[in-house]
């Protein structure tokens, strides 16, 4: 055994332990049109918990109020994990990181400043004398106030060595517990990122009393490569987002890390706490919560990732599942329906089919996704599985709503003018508006401006369809924009006009909700 892997076995918890990091509610909720409430938050938070992650950046405390709010709840109620808030390198910073974790049952402030020559000269404007000082100060801070401190060196693939060596020595002997290695840009590839880790490894002589970590960013597709590359050279924390949620091209996929670590565990040989099969779960959440859709070819949680198109395939399948398949979809929590259900199914059958699909919903939101589910297999012959799902999602999402929809009635065509009638609940009364537009979608959205007057933006209006066939549901995301902050909405019916209204009232609730709190410092890490 060479003197790099001794040293890796006893940086690691317990050697092959991979502790799971996940900043969806962080790193994940800085790409634009991403953002969260605290509701959101709460339940990705709780899933990730119920899941195994280890530790939950819940967000960035300083940046608002909402974040603080968020960080502070979500340490509150998670017991399982550890719950991590986010700070630059000044005092306030970790003060206000270290009032929103503190009381978590494991708090941990993960710091960091940029060590790079660019990001020092430009971003920084700092000599790295300052900031090697700055290391020493805001870890010895942090570690005053919280006895879990992870010390990053942002854009630290991109970092001197010998520059480096030196910050991760002093923040170690400064009380760090965990150091982070961001590639911040995604500009690494996997030979070169590992032989960085390897390099820390050899060169910095404290590096036994902190586990090493990693943060890969997206932007050459090589998050996730890069990530397994640092775990076999010694990482034993790995930073990474449901989804590969993140800002630009995104974060390393949890999903994708996990499971490689599982299937592969004969050229892999490292585990994680995660339960796989809530995987697919966790998958819905985020991208009903974010209106990020999941593109139909992603690895694990794509809609197409275990399906077997063609003829050769299928014929292999049916001798042999491994022949095509190198992982069960039960492993990720895909299930094969047990149930099928349709417009004589009651409610018992329906709690099943919930609890089947991995849900766990209140009596309230059990009765209301019910009611819809009732009124979904009215006007459609078949309720698949995706179907009960999107309806959960859309419940899920909806919350503590102001606004809610009632119902539409419009009338569209080539002949025009199209317009549209709506009804709508506001705080509790009942408004109606008649109007017409360019078409029935605009028509739609003009009866609820109407009846909701807003300055917002409509950034993006998308729209997919749940299953095959024309009776299918339609899925809606509309992202808004008002003074730079965008929001994202979505709905789901068979009539699709109804899921945009839906998915823009969902989207104007969310504005509301932002402008009744006051964000005084806008800013990403
Ligand atoms: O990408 C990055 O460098 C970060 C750090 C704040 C860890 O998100
Ligand atoms: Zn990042």
């Amino acid at each position: 055994m060479s003197a790099t892997t001794t040293r890796t076995a006893a940086a690691g918890p317990s050697g092959s332990r991979v502790v799971i990091f996940d900043t969806t509610l962080r790193d994940g909720e800085q790409s634009p049109g991403a953002s969260m409430n605290l509701d959101e938050k709460i339940k990705i938070a709780l899933l990730l918990e119920e899941m195994g992650v280890d530790v939950i950046e819940a967000g960035f405390p300083i940046a608002s109020n909402g974040d603080f709010e968020a960080v502070r709840e979500i340490a509150k109620l998670v017991k399982g994990s550890a719950v991590c808030g986010l700070s630059r390198a000044g005092r306030m910073d970790i003060d206000r990181a270290w009032e929103a974790v503190q009381h978590a049952a494991r708090p941990r402030i993960h710091t960091f400043i940029s060590t790079s020559p660019l990001h020092m000269k430009w971003k920084l404007q700092m000599e790295p004398e300052q900031v090697h000082q700055a290391v020493i100060d805001s870890v010895t801070h942090a570690r005053n106030l919280c006895p879990d401190v992870e010390w990053s060196c942002e854009d630290g693939s991109r970092t001197e060595h010998d520059f480096l060596c030196r910050t991760v020595e002093s923040a170690i002997k400064a009380g760090a517990r965990t150091i982070n290695v961001p590639d911040t840009v995604g500009y690494a590839v996997p030979e070169e990122f590992a032989a960085l880790i390897r390099m820390l490894f050899e060169r910095v002589p404290n590096i036994d009393k902190a586990v090493i970590s990693v943060h890969c960013h997206n932007d050459l597709g090589l998050a996730v490569a890069n990530s397994l590359a640092a775990i076999g050279a010694g990482a034993r924390q790995v930073e990474c987002t449901v989804n590969g949620l993140g800002e630009r091209a995104g974060n390393a996929s949890m999903e994708e890390i996990v499971m490689a670590l599982k299937t592969r565990h004969d050229v892999l040989p490292y585990a994680t706490g995660v339960k796989t099969e809530l995987i697919t779960r966790a998958s819905r959440l985020v991208s009903a919560i974010t209106g990020f859709v999941v593109q139909p070819n992603k690895a694990i949680v794509g809609a197409n990732a275990f399906a077997h198109e063609s003829g050769i395939h299928q014929d292999g399948m049916l001798k042999h599942a491994g022949t095509y398949e190198i992982m069960t979809p039960e492993s990720v929590g895909l299930t094969k329906s047990s149930l099928v259900m349709g417009k004589h199914s009651g409610r018992h059958a329906f709690k099943m089919k919930l609890k089947e699909l991995g849900f766990d919903l209140g009596d309230n939101a059990v009765n209301d996704t019910f009611r819809r589910f009732k009124d979904l297999a009215d006007r459609k012959k078949d309720v698949y599985d995706e179907d009960i799902v999107a309806l959960v999602d859309d419940e899920v999402v909806r919350g503590h709503d102001r606004v809610r929809f009632v119902s539409l009635q419009v009338i569209a065509g080539s002949k025009g003018p199209q317009s549209a009638e709506l009804e709508l609940d506001i705080d509790g009364e009942r408004h109606a508006a008649k109007t017409t537009g360019n078409g029935p979608v605009d028509a739609t959205f003009n009866a609820i401006k109407q009846m909701v007057p807003h300055a917002a933006r409509l950034q993006l209006y998308q729209v997919h369809a749940v299953t095959e066939g024309t009776d299918a549901q339609a899925e809606v995301t509309v992202r808004l924009d008002e003074s730079g902050k965008s929001v994202n909405g979505q709905g789901s019916d068979p009539d699709t006009l109804v899921a945009s209204a839906r998915a823009y009232i969902h989207a104007l609730n969310k504005l509301l909700t932002k402008r009744a709190k006051t964000a005084p410092a806008a800013m990403s890490a």
